[in-house]
């Protein structure tokens, strides 16, 4: 009979994450940790050029290298058919060049060297015959009559635009403006900005002349995708095709996309049938790989005079660089860009996105973010804060005035998302109160007596995460459903296999809490496994805060279909009918004689050892998840700055985030993730950025020049929580992952333009440099 039960550490648990066990030791396993025999070493040629035609490249000198085994040029890739690869959203991408160069740090040519450095030095030796020729940096460039056309080898393509898509309704939303008391109207930047894990991407590609088994052990987000496009792309049977994710030192959707390096390595191994390993250096992967952002953004709202929203304008102008990359479901085409009506009951809402082709890296990967909320959360947070002062009213009570109330929920946008749940005034009277707002403002005006700056601002962020729906969300035709695998051993022990891939976000533990919830097993007692495309149920990977969403849910679901199974057992233990039993914390009881009782652990035993006939042994099951709607977390930040006038520079007194994930399965994980994004919303908001100048030269090539937020400027944080748990997840749990990231950087400027907006300043385009905000002032002063 079972024993007395103790406190099963599942959901709503902080459990110390076990993936840190061996990560503080300095005993994760990376890419650049692994080592196979005969392993040689693959470095790229990158272009110095942003755009420049390629007369011919001599390989020669590098080639007579001592340790160069082999020099891959496009031509060579040509050859096998594999110079060019399809992106994530259907357009084409160079893997080595073959006619021109299209952006600065583009991959020309490869060396394989049985030595890292050999081939790194073997680089210099190759010898390029590049022709410049015009350049463009801005989607305005990129749009202008007479302007180079960057993709003149795709058939048709006689100008630099890539597409046009429109959302909502167009006729209804110029009505409203039409009707408006007021229209205020905001255009902003959003620059490009960069992921910037610690560990750059790399893989190591292990080709089996033999055998033909490929096996490429790869920085990937998403194993399962990649395997599949490469079996698709490389006409490689997929059976034969094994990708291994090892630990991955963040990803933050930097590790989505197929880069021109995973090709060209496992077209190397094949060829000279040896495993080759590429590991990016820190300047190739700042400059050449999956940028985010860069939207050049105008937006309008209708107002009725006392304050109440009527309808919402956006154009977007998106600078996609040389490919376009975007990771794109191809329904939704403005992506979810559709949630840039926030958390506002706006009754008609209209728009209009351009996408353009230039002379830079291709962008668009979601970082921390999924497909463009990020800019759609900055865009509406900024351009509210805006309006609340054009018609005079305080910026909190505005947006209280404009929430979509609680009992509104299943709610319905005006750009056709359907909102899940939401308490939006809940998220926002927790801030305030946290924050002291009402005494802040009296401060505030104190303060400014006295000639100081004080600025409070505010961002009341809705996301939306878990994508997605079958019947709506795909990756290259591919549905974005994802799958849990679990097998509990005879002894009760259990192992799960998540299509998801855990980058740093704890998935090793926080997974393990859900089994241990629904099936009341230790989490200590299952062991995780994801990212090897062999071991691994299919799914569509890691990014954009999908995991809890879909894996969460599938995990959950597999798990209760177990335990459906082990009550049979249970059944059959206790010698009485399966609805006489009751089931809480890992205990089946016999209902109204709780003493009699078994554990799962007992359950599991009999599926291998004593089960009824008829029954099939063990105790394991698989599940695909479809999720029926996406999640919709939500927040309200409140930041409190000081500028100094005379100087730009800006600091941040307090920054209060009151987040709502739903049910949280990890507390202290999702403090984490919290903590994470907050810090990452800071660096774009105060000071990443990328630029590039007029002849296309990548500014941000390194960490002396793209500015990463360290611990001595970031902010302290001080976080709160409402839960509002999903109606339709198994255990009412959203995505947070990304939540931070998308919701502050409107907060930290929101703040430091209430503090300006007396000096006349109306608008600073990120990062806000003290410079920049220096001139800002200097500019309303003199204007
Ligand atoms: O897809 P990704 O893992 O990046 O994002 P996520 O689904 O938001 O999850 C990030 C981490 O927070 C995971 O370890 C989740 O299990 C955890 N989490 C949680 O404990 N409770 C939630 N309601 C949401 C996420």
């Amino acid at each position: 009979m079972a024993a007395e039960t103790e406190e099963i550490r599942g959901i709503g648990h902080s459990v110390r994450r076990v993936e840190d066990d061996r990560f503080i030791r300095g005993a994760g396993t990376y890419i650049d940790d692994m080592h196979l025999p005969g392993m040689l070493y693959m470095a790229i040629l990158r272009s110095p050029y942003a755009h420049a035609k390629l007369n011919g490249i001599d390989p020669s000198r590098a080639q007579a290298l001592e340790g160069v085994i082999a020099v891959v040029t496009g031509e060579l890739m040509a050859q096998h058919n594999l110079a060019w690869m399809p992106t994530m959203s259907g357009d084409t991408q160079a893997v080595l060049v073959t006619d021109k160069v299209r952006f600065q740090g583009q991959e020309v040519a490869a060396v394989i060297a049985t030595d890292p450095y050999v081939a790194t030095d073997a680089l210099e030796l190759i010898d390029v015959d590049y022709e410049p020729l015009g350049v463009v940096v801005s989607p305005q460039q990129s749009a202008a009559t007479g302007a180079p056309v960057i993709r003149d080898e795709k058939e048709g393509q006689t100008d630099n635009h890539i597409y046009h898509w429109e959302a909502g309704d167009q006729a209804e939303t110029d009505k409203a403006f039409a009707e408006a008391d007021k229209v205020v109207s905001l255009d902003t930047f959003y620059p490009r900005s960069h992921p910037s894990p610690l560990e750059t991407c790399g893989c190591i590609a292990d080709v089996n002349p033999a055998t033909g088994q490929a096996t490429i052990y790869m920085t990937s987000q998403a194993p399962h995708a990649i395997r599949t496009v490469f079996a698709l792309v490389a006409g490689l049977p997929e059976e034969k095709i094994r990708i291994v994710s090892p630990d991955i030192g963040g990803g933050f959707g930097n590790k989505v996309p197929v880069y021109p390096g995973y090709v060209v390595a496992t077209a190397a191994s094949l060829l000279l049938g040896h495993p080759v390993k590429w590991i990016e250096e820190r300047s190739e992967n700042l400059i050449s790989t999956g940028f985010a952002r860069d939207y050049h953004m105008h937006g309008e709202m209708a107002l009725k005079t006392d304050g109440t929203m009527t309808g919402l304008r956006v154009k977007l102008d998106a600078d996609e660089g040389a490919f376009f990359a975007d990771a794109q479901p191809s329904k939704f085409k403005v992506g979810l860009f559709h949630i840039v009506s926030g958390s506002y009951d706006l009754p008609t809402a209209h728009v209009v996105a351009d996408g353009y082709y230039t002379n830079k890296a291709p962008g668009g990967v979601a970082y921390r973010c999924s497909f463009r909320v990020t800019e759609a959360s900055y865009m509406i947070e900024r351009l509210v804060q805006n309006a609340a002062y054009e018609i005079g009213m305080d910026p909190a009570d505005f947006r209280k005035q404009n929430f979509i109330e609680k009992d509104q929920f299943p709610y319905r946008s005006a750009t056709g998302f359907e909102y899940d749940s939401g308490n939006y005034h809940g998220a926002m009277d927790l801030a305030l109160e946290k924050v002291g707002y009402e005494q802040l403002r009296k401060e505030q005006a104190e303060a400014r007596e006295e000639g100081r700056l004080i600025g409070i601002g505010l961002a009341s962020f809705t996301e939306v995460v878990g994508a997605g729906p079958h019947k709506d969300y795909d990756i290259l035709g591919l549905k974005m459903n994802d799958g849990a695998e679990l097998r509990v051993h005879p002894t009760g022990k259990a192992i799960l296999k998540i299509s998801s891939k855990t980058q740093g976000q704890g998935h090793e533990t926080t997974f393990a809490q859900i089994v241990a919830s629904e099936l009341g097993i230790q989490p200590e007692d299952i062991k995780v496994m994801h990212g090897d495309t062999d071991n691994t149920p299919y799914g569509l990977g890691t990014y954009a805060s999908r995991s809890t969403p879909t894996v969460g849910a599938a995990t959950a679901m597999v798990s209760r279909k177990l335990r459906d199974k082990a009550r049979k057992l249970a059944a059959h233990l206790l010698e009485v009918s399966e609805d006489d039993v009751e089931f809480e914390a890992g205990r089946f009881t016999v209902r109204g004689a709780p003493d009699k009782a078994v554990t799962i652990q007992d359950a599991a035993f009999a599926a291998y050892t004593n089960f009824p006939d008829g029954m099939e042994a063990g105790l394991e099951g698989v599940t695909y998840y479809d999720p029926p709607n996406l999640t919709f977390p939500f927040g309200t930040y409140a930041v409190v700055v000081e500028v100094d006038a005379e100087t730009g520079v800006w600091k941040v007194d307090r920054m209060v985030a009151v987040d709502d994930c739903g049910v949280r399965i990890n507390p202290m994980i999702v403090e984490g993730q919290i903590h994470g994004g907050l810090c990452e919303g800071f660096g774009i908001a105060a000071m990443e950025q990328i630029t590039f100048d007029e002849e296309g030269n990548c500014i941000g090539a390194n960490f002396l020049d793209y500015l990463l937020p360290t611990a001595w400027e970031t902010p302290r944080f001080e976080l709160g929580e409402t839960v509002t748990p999903s109606p339709h997840h198994p255990i009412g749990a959203k995505g947070v992952g990304e939540s931070a990231t998308v919701g502050s950087p409107a907060a930290f400027v929101n703040a430091v333009i209430d503090a300006l907006w007396p000096l006349g300043v109306r608008n600073i385009d990120m990062p806000l440099t003290s410079g920049k905000v220096w001139e800002a002032i200097q500019a309303a002063q003199t204007s």
